[in-house]
């Protein structure tokens, strides 16, 4: 139960909070003077879910405290509800909530009306948002980043110091700041089982920057071939994810993803079919990175014969692979596989409701850095719909999802059955593919992506 503190002598504050609140999100409200102490115990604040108040609290000195003390440690969801009084155009009314944005202002008119869809909106951002926090540790107050220890192999220097967590919970310093490397060290710790080491967010922020421009260096070399490509492409799928799901989406995930779109693009101009290149890439150990980067060729050859802008439309096909899927962990590979859910499968509650967000979780941060447009979040937030109306989390059916998004569907459960039916690379048969996959992925908005696969696999 969500314990909700109300800070208040507003009584129509106070009825509609008894009334709506508690009825209908399964919170408990506790109604508190200022001077209360509900901070006394920081284990005790992470238990409160929001604060309600309005703007008496600051006429009081414990009002203030309080404000102030929230908005420095705990950043628990302050509902501000402002009376009358309140001029919107007021600057520094304006400069105060920009300045803690994470703070929600309403009119006191408004309450009924507004307060418990922002209520239920930061709900859902709140659990949206909990996906991720298992990437941070707090380590003596400073955030530690959990990082792959493998990402330590072949590294040279460590900026800042890397941590490595025991069994009971502890850290310890395993390299120094600016000591070297040794790939030695890093290969026994993970002989010895340990997937992940801990850094501190601005150093491991440099250490990706470094390793993610030494492949960017990597696409801008001469004379590759199609394998070196590859290979390049993969990894940098891999890096820019991890990346991605510890910092968030930057300008320079951004541009390498900018190069993957240009050397796909660069692969499959002037090939006839794109068999060959998929054997290839089935070479690769198969992982979602590998899935992913398959399923970037296809797209580019779908996106080569349909007949859209190819450049525009390969961007937006490519940004949603390359992302749609990082809500999922490395150790959660096996969840990412799953195409639908369905009846009888062994899921705890967690999985299933891992799988059933995971387009919702992954869309919801993209769209954070306004750094990608609204057509990439689309295909993310539809990519497990179907095209009999089967899938998750909407659906919606053939008739009713965008043609890109249909493409990007065909494409990705294409990949999922390649991958999962192929024992032997050289024996792949496209055909039987688009058999499992079945009639229905030829109607409605499916059929023309279809038939543009077909051509690009020249079936
Ligand atoms: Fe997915």
């Amino acid at each position: 139960m969500k314990r909700i503190i109300l800070v208040t002598d507003n009584q129509k504050l106070r009825d509609f909070c008894a009334v709506a609140i508690e009825a209908q999100l399964n919170a408990k409200i506790e109604v508190k003077r200022p001077g209360d102490d509900y901070f006394g115990d920081p284990s005790l604040a992470n238990e409160i879910f929001a604060i309600i108040s309005d703007l008496n609290i600051f006429s009081d000195e414990n009002g203030i405290h309080l404000y102030e003390t929230n908005n420095e440690f705990f950043k628990i969801p302050f509902f501000l509800i402002l009376d009358g009084s309140f001029e919107a155009e007021d600057s520094s009314y304006q400069e105060f909530f920009k300045v803690h944005r994470y703070n929600n202002s309403l009119s006191i008119a408004d309450i009924s009306k507004e307060l418990l869809p922002t209520l239920i909106k930061v709900i859902k951002k709140m659990e949206l948002d909990s996906h991720f926090k298992l990437n941070f540790e707090e380590h003596k107050g400073v955030k530690l980043y959990r990082v792959r220890a493998s990402f330590f192999l072949n590294a040279l220097v460590a900026d800042g110091d890397v941590f490595v967590k025991l069994k009971n919970g502890k850290f310890i310093k395993l390299i120094k700041a600016g000591d070297e490397i040794h790939t030695e060290t890093i290969s026994n710790i993970i002989n010895k089982g340990q997937k992940y080491l801990y850094q501190d967010g601005q150093s491991f922020e440099k250490f990706v920057g470094q390793k993610l421009a030494t492949l960017k260096k990597g696409f801008s070399a001469q004379g590759l071939n199609d394998s070196q490509k590859m290979k390049l492409q993969l990894a940098t799928i891999k890096e820019v994810q991890g990346a991605v799901r510890m910092m968030g989406i930057s300008e320079l995930t951004i541009d390498m993803t900018d190069d993957v779109v240009n050397s796909v693009e660069d692969v499959i101009k002037g090939k006839r079919g794109l068999q060959n290149l998929v054997k290839s890439m089935l070479k690769f150990k198969s992982t979602f990175f590998t899935r992913s980067s398959i399923l970037n060729y296809l797209l580019g050859g779908l996106a080569s014969k349909i007949g859209w802008d190819t450049k525009s439309s390969l961007k937006k096909l490519i940004f949603a692979s390359v992302f749609c899927d990082y809500a999922f962990s490395d150790e959660e590979e096996e969840l990412a596989c799953i195409l639908k859910i369905e009846e009888g499968m062994d899921l705890s509650s967690y999985q299933r409701k891992v799988i059933e967000k995971h387009p919702e979780i992954a869309a919801h941060h993209l769209e954070k850095t306004q750094s990608l447009l609204l057509d990439e979040t689309i295909i993310i937030r539809q990519h497990h719909e179907k095209p009999d109306g089967s899938g998750f989390p909407k659906g919606l059916n053939a008739k009713n999802i965008p043609p890109m998004s249909c493409a990007f569907i065909l494409c990705y459960d294409f990949v999922q059955i390649l991958v999962e039916s192929c024992s032997n690379v050289n024996e792949i048969d496209c055909e039987r593919i688009f058999e499992q996959l079945g009639d229905d992925y030829r109607i409605g908005n499916f059929e023309k992506p279809y038939y543009a696969l077909r051509k690009a696999l020249n079936l």
